[in-house]
């Protein structure tokens, strides 16, 4: 259902894409605006493509890592149907034009208390296995994933607070600048541990199996986890800088992206040693290139973060397309590759096959797609800046020198190039999907014999 929920999100994105070229294209439907298509874009490529991806890869892992069955199975096939339950509901919702407003939260009371009855089982799920483990040990990977349970659970609960009026329409329990605190520091986690701590959980096992390499630095894996939790939870204000927030938080919010840097590179780091002494696989293996590339875009996305949190920098980005081209480096380098390629991993030995249907394109994959990444980003940092430039630019008389019209029309060539980045991306994921068919359709069923005590070994 990833790669399903996949190609609906990004071609989602692709119709957004064209409609800020032709605004025409909406047809003149109401189901089909900017507005309400905007936020399906974002959640069905966030919770359905992602959160599909997380919970697949996290019952996998937490089973072979922990060498027992799922508890509850039950339970688990719950959160299976309950979560594209979830799905339908918010793709129906927003074509129809319901929403609380909220960033990322925008769906309405009834579907907030199902994500939160299907979050729950997940947790028990996934914690109940931790809890019957046959190991020790509880692997790097299970931390990633449970902080990432534990941390969402919270955030949703606390900022899907709200007084429902009506079934369909529900106003924030919170109000002004602590109302947007509320949302920014959900907004701002949402990021740091769906898109983040989430991924890194996969990271931190698919990388070193695929490698056939044990991690770079369990220490350091573990290190890395407390950093990064406890730095992520404090940054949410950098999306509010400029704002009635009060000035103090504003800093605290800016120092602490600062400081995010660390953590995230001591991450991106050691996945990428983990390749030492492997490195000429990356040569012929398409599904590494995935992997790696996945987390030189983590450490481009988590250098450029910081960097727009400073205040001054920030002046000239925020509003622009900058933004967006922060975001799709991060959501189409590390959240979609890191998953791809975990996810031609797992697919072949879900079905019993030895390998995918075809290595070569996979590779072909990968190339369309980092094509595609490098056009989509490149074209909106130059718009994104060229925006910011426009905006503050001052006559002698104080008077502005461009309209905001022309900088919406200097913009046109940059979105024509991510529209073509975004196709790229886009074919690469109907390849994937194409791949996938014929992988499961494949012949015979072989024993790939995986031993149950697969956890990656660690030094
Ligand atoms: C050290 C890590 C990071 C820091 C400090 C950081 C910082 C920032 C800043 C300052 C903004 C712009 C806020 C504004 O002007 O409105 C932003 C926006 C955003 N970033 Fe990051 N970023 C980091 C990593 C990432 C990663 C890895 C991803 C994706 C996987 C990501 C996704 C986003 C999203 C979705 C937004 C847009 C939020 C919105 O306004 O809707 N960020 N980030
Ligand atoms: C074919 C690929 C994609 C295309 C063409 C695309 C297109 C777009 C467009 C046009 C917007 C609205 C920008 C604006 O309002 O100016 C957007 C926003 C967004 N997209 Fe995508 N997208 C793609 C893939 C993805 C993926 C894979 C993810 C996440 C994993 C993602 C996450 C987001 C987020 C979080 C936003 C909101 C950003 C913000 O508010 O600052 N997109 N996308």
């Amino acid at each position: 259902m990833a790669v399903i929920w996949g190609i609906v999100g990004l071609l989602v994105g692709l119709v957004i894409s064209l409609q800020l070229l032709w605004p025409a294209f909406n047809f003149d439907l109401p189901w089909l605006t900017y507005g309400r298509l905007r936020p399906l874009h974002t959640n069905a490529i966030i919770f359905a493509f992602g959160g599909c991806a997380l919970i697949g890869t996290s019952y996998y892992i937490v089973q072979r890592t922990c060498q027992t069955r799922l508890f509850a199975s039950g339970l688990a096939a719950f959160t299976f149907w309950g979560w594209q339950l979830v799905i339908l509901l918010a793709a129906l919702s927003l074509v129809f034009g319901f929403t609380s407003g909220k960033e990322y939260a925008e769906l309405e009371w009834p579907i907030d208390l199902l994500i939160a009855v299907v979050w729950v089982s997940y947790a028990i799920v996934f914690f109940g296995t931790i809890a019957k483990r046959r190991t020790p040990h509880i692997y790097v990977a299970n931390w990633f994933y449970g902080g990432m349970i534990l941390a969402i659970a919270l955030l949703h609960i606390v900022n899907s607070a709200e007084i429902p009026v009506t079934l369909f329409k529900s106003y924030s329990a919170y109000s002004g600048v602590q109302d947007a605190m509320v949302q920014w520091w959900y907004g701002h986690n949402a990021v740091g541990f769906f898109l983040t701590a989430g991924f890194l959980g996969m990271m931190y096992y698919f990388v070193p199996k695929q490698a056939g390499r044990p991690i770079y630095s369990y220490r350091l894996s573990v290190v890395h986890f407390w950093a990064l939790i406890f730095t992520y939870m404090w940054a949410g204000p950098h999306h509010l800088l400029y704002t009635a927030l009060p000035d103090w938080a504003q800093t605290l919010g800016m120092i602490f992206s600062v400081i995010l840097l660390a953590p995230s590179w001591g991450g991106m780091i050691n996945g990428i040693m983990t390749m030492s002494g492997a490195w000429h696989r990356l040569r012929d293996d398409p599904i590494l290139k995935f992997l790696i590339v996945a987390l030189s875009f983590y450490g481009m996305s988590t250098f450029e973060g910081p960097a727009l949190s400073v205040k001054t920098i920030n002046a000239l980005s925020h509003y622009t397309d900058w933004t967006i081209g922060h975001v799709h480096s991060g959501a189409l380098g590390w959240v979609g590759f890191i998953t791809m390629g975990s996810l031609y991993y797992l697919i072949p030995r879900l079905y019993g096959r030895t390998e995918m249907w075809s290595t070569k394109l996979i590779n072909t994959h990968f190339w369309v797609a980092t094509i595609g990444i490098v056009l989509y980003v490149a074209a909106l940092w130059i718009a994104g800046v060229m925006q910011g430039l426009m905006w503050r630019a001052v006559n002698d008389d104080g008077t502005l020198t461009y309209t905001y019209i022309q900088s919406v029309k200097a913009s046109m060539p940059f979105y024509m190039i991510r529209l073509v980045g975004g196709v790229l991306y886009f074919l690469g994921m109907l390849l994937m999907f194409y791949n996938m068919i014929k992988t499961i359709g494949q012949g015979k069923s072989v024993d790939v014999a995986v031993p149950m005590a697969s956890a990656p070994a660690h030094a």
